[in-house]
């Protein structure tokens, strides 16, 4: 029983699929990817070795773990599929946003729910994936803590949270590729050539976040550590403030988490 089939191998699901195939968790046949896109099918298959189907109900007999990597919207379409096959000891992991594990309850027979919120970082091993289940799937949310472990870093939090986390953590991949985007342009009008400013500015980038990673301090203190009294870091920091650059952030955040909690 050690399978495990991903519904939907689009921009997400490839990402925990070539996370998962490269781990010791499942070997890659052990692994199937159910797609309506032959193009997503055959992409996974040559690349990472995994068995693809577009059968649903053959491709989740027989297994214990299920993903679901589907759009919100396309959530029902789905659950209405595997609810004839899907028997109680078989483990849904949901990725989609927005559906809580009530009402994914509601619609299937398994009690046994779990949802993460993995981001794309997943497919280089760097996911951040928040993970929320009730009390009753203590064990089989350590075995999902490991298996998301193989593909970056998990927090397991609770599920009124879970809205949040795809905002900082899923969305949070964009808005630091946005603030990444920003510094090359400001490399590219300094003189260098965009791939230099690129590879300037992504190492720069790397660097600041294994910092704070790594020394488990404060992003502030590590500010400190490069800001010379009424050097050029200040004078960039505080013109940067002055445009808003913290307030408009936090503005975007928050914009991001009122769109989030209208979405169904
Ligand atoms: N992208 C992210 O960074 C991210 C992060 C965290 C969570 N999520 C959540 O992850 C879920 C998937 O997102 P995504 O960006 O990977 O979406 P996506 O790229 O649209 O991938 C979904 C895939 O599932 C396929 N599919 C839909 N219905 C199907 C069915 N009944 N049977 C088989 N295949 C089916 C789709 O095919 P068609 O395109 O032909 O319909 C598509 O290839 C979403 O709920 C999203 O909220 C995404």
């Amino acid at each position: 029983m050690n399978k495990i089939t991903i519904i939907g191998g689009g921009n997400l699901g490839k990402s925990i699929i070539s996370g998962l195939a490269s781990s010791d968790i499942f070997e890659a046949k052990n692994i199937t990817v159910v797609d309506k896109s032959k193009y997503n099918l055959k992409e996974v298959k040559e690349k990472l070795g995994v068995a693809t189907s577009q059968d649903i109900i053959t491709a989740i007999k027989d297994v214990k773990w299920v993903i679901l990597c589907v759009q919100p919207r396309q959530l029902d379409v789905v659950l209405d599929e595997i609810k004839p096959v899907l028997t109680k000891d078989q483990i849904l992991i949901s990725t989609v946003t927005g559906t809580s594990i009530a009402e994914i309850n509601e619609f299937v027979p398994t009690n046994k729910v779990i949802r993460v919120m993995p981001n794309t970082g997943a497919s280089k091993k760097l996911s951040m994936t928040c993970i929320a289940a009730n009390e009753d799937v203590k064990e089989e949310l350590a075995i999902v803590e490991k298996m998301f472990d193989t593909i970056g870093e998990t927090l397991v939090i609770e599920e009124r949270l879970m809205q949040a986390a795809t905002v900082l953590g899923a969305s949070g991949i964009a808005f630091f590729l946005r603030f990444l985007r920003a510094m090359i342009q400001g490399g590219i009008q300094m003189g260098f050539h965009p791939h230099e400013a690129q590879i300037i500015a992504v190492q720069t980038a790397i660097g600041a976040a294994t910092l704070v990673a790594e020394n488990g301090t404060h992003p502030e203190r590590e500010i400190d550590k490069v800001t010379t009294p009424q050097g050029c870091t200040i004078e960039g920091l505080n013109e940067m403030e002055h445009q808003g650059l913290s307030s408009s952030v936090i503005k975007g955040v928050m914009a991001s988490y009122e769109k989030i909690n209208t979405i169904k």
